[in-house]
């Protein structure tokens, strides 16, 4: 039975790490855990100089089940040690069946994470102190802290928390749906952090206003709610849940004021919908937004059992606020560390055939920076992991249909994978190109991990191609007038070398 191995964890723990390790869809420069599941970032926080990402995690297999905090620190945001697992589920007590989400404050010098316990169908919030160092982690006895969900409210699902200190009182948001009307976060506050007073919603959504597939239908539930400032913009990011039908994530902007969220317009977070999943967001010491996101598998179980592991890491993305009032979201400059064997090519003109000049960019570990004119009516794609046969390609690609300044920007995934069990569904939203048609495209290539980035919107998803070693080749092509006034290439160096322990 599975609790059995929670006492003795460790040979079957080595080996799934080293099966992980050896297979070859596994990213070598994301963060991913050393082996078995993971899914959301958690108690993201940077101090003392070292950035500490918690991760929901499954060490014994991978599947989401009895998840504990997985804990990993960095000092660069590039490469990154594994910590003691910072959370386990206890053996009795609120969080027998998963630490769920959560996050991490500084309450008067000592950290603390609030998070969800779950035990049975119910999550319930629970708090945890730890050491300075954050490597070791002492639940609170009165856990959870709030006993139940405020009396009256009939809701779908309560759990994931945002924390924060407004005016020397703590506030928090609990995510959760208002059965029959939609998502919603729900707004507490405290003084102590373990005595909470209920407000009451912060904002709901229109359950009734879409429905599962529409890309911008806020769903039954909200999942991960995140309220965090940029510039003079209040954003309230959460993602849209609805059982078995709907996993994408979502933004207002707006103003938060007083008890409530007044919104101004909501947006996508991510293109690729359910494989960018559960955001987090913290602000670092250098006042920069830093954003992850959970990148679900796109393949079948049985492969995923066989691989040993499950979820990556989105890279770590800065978040700023584009011109439109929208977010903009790039990875972190740091990255640009990894850049090996430069390749510079343009300007040039692409045609309907491919460019030969791309025959010198190959990788499974790449990344591409472009800048792009797009005259209305021009589509340009670019093709990552092709097969020499062309049997096998990604092709992200960039459509300008009008003379607005803007594209559609899309992931065409139909030829990813001869594998019939891989996902392999386009995802698309729309790009904002500059008044000329302008627009800067870069997208990162790490096995089976694709992040793009055009015109400070992302689009993440996966890929798996049957032959991933000859899947390494890069194409562009282009109908219509269009021009590449520079393409950029490098190998990214990897980051994980070796098989990492997994309970460290
Ligand atoms: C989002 C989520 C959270 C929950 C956690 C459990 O992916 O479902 O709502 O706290 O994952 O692992």
């Amino acid at each position: 039975m599975t609790h059995d191995l929670i006492t003795a964890p460790q040979p079957l723990a080595e080996d799934l790490a080293e099966r992980a390790f050896r297979d070859p869809h596994r990213p070598r420069y994301h963060f991913t855990a050393p082996g078995g599941w993971l899914n959301d970032p958690n108690g993201l926080t940077h101090r003392d100089g070292v950035y500490h990402l918690f991760y929901q995690y499954n060490p014994l297999a991978p599947a989401h089940h009895r998840i504990h905090w997985g804990h990993a620190t960095s000092t660069d945001l590039v490469t990154w040690t594994d910590e003691p697992v910072a959370l386990v589920p206890g053996t009795t007590g609120p969080d027998r069946d998963g630490c769920w989400s959560g996050v991490l404050v500084d309450d008067g010098g000592v950290p603390t994470l609030v998070y969800s316990g779950r035990h049975g169908d119910r999550e319930l919030p629970c708090v945890a102190t730890g050491t300075p160092d954050l490597r070791h982690w002492t639940k609170d006895p009165g856990n959870p802290v709030i006993a139940a969900p405020p009396e009256g409210l009939d809701l779908t699902a309560y759990r994931d928390h945002c924390v924060w200190k407004e005016d020397g009182r703590w506030r928090q948001l609990i995510g959760a749906g208002l059965r029959g009307q939609g998502g919603t976060a729900l707004l507490y506050d405290s003084e102590d952090l373990r005595s909470w007073r209920y407000v009451g919603p912060l904002l709901t959504g229109d359950a009734g206003t879409g429905r599962s597939g529409d890309p911008d239908w806020t769903g039954t539930m909200w999942e991960c709610v995140d309220l965090f400032r940029v510039e003079d913009t209040d954003v309230l990011a959460f993602s849209a849940w609805d059982e078995g039908t709907t996993h994408h994530p979502l933004y207002w902007t707006g103003r938060y004021e007083g008890d409530r969220f007044t919104p101004t317009a909501l947006h996508r977070l991510d293109y690729g919908q359910n494989h960018f999943y559960a955001p987090q967001s913290a602000r670092d010491a250098a006042g920069r937004r830093i954003l992850f996101g959970w990148l679900q598998e796109g393949r079948g179980e049985d492969a995923t059992a066989r691989a040993g592991w499950s979820g990556v890491m989105s890279l770590p993305r800065l978040v700023t606020l584009g011109a439109d009032g929208a977010l903009h979201q790039t990875p972190v400059p740091e990255l640009a560390r990894l850049r090996r064997d430069h390749v510079a090519l343009g300007p040039f003109t692409p045609g309907p055939g491919p460019e030969p000049a791309l025959d010198a960019i190959r990788g499974d570990q790449l990344d591409l920076e472009a800048t792009l004119r797009l005259a209305p009516g021009a589509v340009v794609r670019l093709g990552v992991r092709e097969t020499p046969d062309g049997a096998e390609r990604t092709v992200v690609e960039l459509a300008r249909e009008t003379t607005a300044p803007n594209a559609t920007l899309r992931l065409r995934r139909e030829a990813s994978s001869l594998d019939p069990d891989t996902d392999t569904t386009p995802r698309s939203g729309e790009v904002p190109l500059a008044a000329d048609g302008t627009v800067e495209l870069r997208v990162l290539v790490d096995h089976s991990a694709l992040e793009v980035f055009a015109g400070g919107r992302a689009l993440a998803s996966r890929v798996y191609p049957t032959r991933p070693d000859e899947a390494v080749g890069v194409s562009l092509t282009a109908s219509g007038e269009a021009r590449v006034h520079r393409l950029d290439a490098w190998h990214m160096a990897p980051v994980f070398t070796a098989p990492r322990a997994l309970w460290p």
